[in-house]
Formats: C-alpha cells, sequence, structure tokens
C-alpha cells in the first residue's frame, strides 16, 4: 500500500502562527485567565484540547473582564480592540498578516474619504472584522447581481475577503469599475487555499482512495472534499483516526491524504501513523497468505 500525503495538507501559514501564539501563551501566562474570542480553530478536537488546557473561549469582549485575550487569524474591528484596551486586558493580536494588511487598506482607504467594498461573505468572522475598520461603513458583495443596484461614488476601494476564488473578485472588480469615478483595487486574496485545493486535485487523481481530514462545518474542508469527489469517487471525510475504516482502506494500494486549514498536525500524524499500521497489517496478512501457499 502506497500512502501520498498530499502538499500542503493542514494549517495555512496564518493558523499556523496564531496556534503558535497560542502556545507560547499558555506557557508565559501559567496564572492568569486566557480567552479566546470565538473558536481561535474551527476544528473541534483542538478547541477541546485548548480548553482542557485551560483556554476559556468568549463569543463577544463583553464576557471578559481581565486577563489575556487572544484574537484568532480572521481578526477583529477596530471597536473590539479599542474595548479591550479600554478593560486593561493583555491583547494577543493573532490575526494573519495577511488579514491585517487587508484591514489596513481598509482603514487607510476609508480615512482617504473612499468608499470601502469588500469581495466576500458578509457573514464571514474576517468580513465583519474588516469592516470594523471603516466604522462599518463597507458595502460587502458577493455576487456580481449585487453590483447593479450600487449607486455611483467619487471614489471606491476594493479589497477581497482572502479566501475567495480569484475569478469572481476579476469579475465583480470589473463590473464595479463603472460604479465609481475612482476605483483603486487591492487583490488581497491569499493564495494558500488555492494551493492547498490544487494540491489536493493532484493527489486525488493518482490515487484510488482518498482521505479529507478536518472539520465537519469547516467550510474550506467541505471544498477540498467536493474537489477530491470530482477526481477520486472513493473520497471519504472524518475528523479523526478512530473514523478511518479498515475494511475499506484494506481494499485500495494508493491512498491519498489531505487536511482542511484548521486541521492540526497531531491530527493529520494520528492518521497517517494508523494508515502505516493499517499497511503493516496488510503486508503480515501477506506474508502469511503466500507462507501458506508455499
Ligand atoms: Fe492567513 Fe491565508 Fe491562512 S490569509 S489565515 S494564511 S488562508
Amino acid at each position: 500500500m502506497q500512502i501520498i500525503i498530499a502538499d500542503k495538507a493542514g494549517y495555512c501559514f496564518g493558523i499556523e502562527n496564531a496556534m503558535k501564539m497560542v502556545e507560547d501563551t499558555l506557557a508565559n501566562h501559567q496564572n492568569q485567565s486566557i480567552y479566546t474570542l470565538g473558536d481561535i480553530s474551527h476544528n473541534r478536537q483542538e478547541m477541546d484540547r485548548l480548553i482542557g488546557r485551560g483556554v476559556v473561549k468568549a463569543e463577544t469582549i463583553d464576557e471578559i473582564d481581565h486577563g489575556c485575550v487572544i484574537i484568532r487569524s480572521h481578526g477583529v474591528g477596530k471597536d473590539v480592540i479599542e474595548a479591550a484596551e479600554a478593560k486593561g486586558l493583555e491583547i494577543v493580536n493573532a490575526t494573519c498578516p495577511f488579514v491585517r494588511a487587508m484591514q489596513k487598506k481598509v482603514e487607510d482607504y476609508y480615512k482617504k474619504g473612499y468608499q470601502i467594498v469588500i469581495v466576500g461573505n458578509q457573514e464571514h468572522p474576517e468580513v465583519v472584522g474588516a469592516t470594523g475598520w471603516c466604522n462599518n461603513e463597507a458595502i460587502v458583495i458577493n455576487d456580481i447581481k449585487s453590483v447593479e443596484n450600487l449607486k455611483k461614488y467619487d471614489k471606491i476601494c476594493v479589497v477581497a475577503q482572502t479566501t475567495i476564488i480569484e475569478a469572481n473578485f476579476n469579475k465583480i472588480t470589473e463590473a464595479l469599475k463603472s460604479k465609481a469615478d475612482e476605483i483603486v483595487i487591492f487583490n488581497t486574496i491569499c493564495s494558500a487555499t488555492a494551493e492547498r485545493q490544487a494540491a489536493a486535485a493532484e493527489t486525488a487523481k493518482v490515487v484510488e482512495y482518498m482521505i479529507v481530514i478536518g472539520g465537519y462545518h469547516s467550510s474550506n474542508t467541505q471544498k477540498l472534499l467536493d474537489i477530491c469527489k470530482t477526481y477520486c469517487k472513493n473520497t471519504c471525510h472524518i475528523e479523526t483516526a478512530g473514523e478511518l475504516d479498515p475494511n475499506e482502506i484494506k481494499k485500495y494500494q494508493t491512498i491519498g491524504i489531505t487536511a482542511g486549514a484548521s486541521t492540526p498536525d497531531w491530527i493529520v500524524k494520528e492518521v497517517t501513523e494508523s494508515m502505516e499500521e493499517n499497511k503493516l497489517e496488510q503486508e503480515q496478512t501477506q506474508e502469511v497468505v503466500q507462507e501458506t501457499e508455499a
């Protein structure tokens, strides 16, 4: 049996960076309360692990009145940072540097008098956070039809949610050009998602069975699953190694593995180790069969 782990499987740079900041905070704040605003990772097992180590999940800053608050990689609005400062909380800002760069464009161009347009999903935490850098006055657009309904502006500044599809961004920005006398466009899309998807597709094309590891509620894992199914009809989705089906695995000689952006390395490692054990068992069984035949 050959096991192929897709390139770029698991954490992207921004999430890896955020999780390292959580570990450092845990190590340096042993007698202090540590909070995260929302899920620092969209992975149930990883959140359970962190909660088990004393991290407390809060939904809003109102729930925290002392200690240290960790801002997740999606970032938050300026008002949230200011509220945390006003309460005297220690802030560990784990906003992904790519998301922070996008927030800065929003803030700078808002101050210069531009109407901010964010191409993305209105409910996504990254977009909610970004609009908080322009006094919640951004227009959020996810499809080309919404552009038609816009009035004309003097100056528009367009940025993208970091994880959206580039072709969609290009179509929308092209249409937006007719809606302003002056338009500045910043393609703030991060390539990590597209690269992980492309690598997963390449692996799915050459294996008989494909395993996608990640949270059942993680949208980027769901997208990976859809892509892998396109190229490998025997694709399964698991959250942990315990869900692997040994009887199914036995049927295949080449098996691929990929993982969503919020899947921690330790889960990917557990799955690959379990696969290696399966592989060993399979080889030993084959040897016994051969000996018996001889
Ligand atoms: Fe950052 Fe890109 Fe990941 S924006 S959080 S490195 S998907």
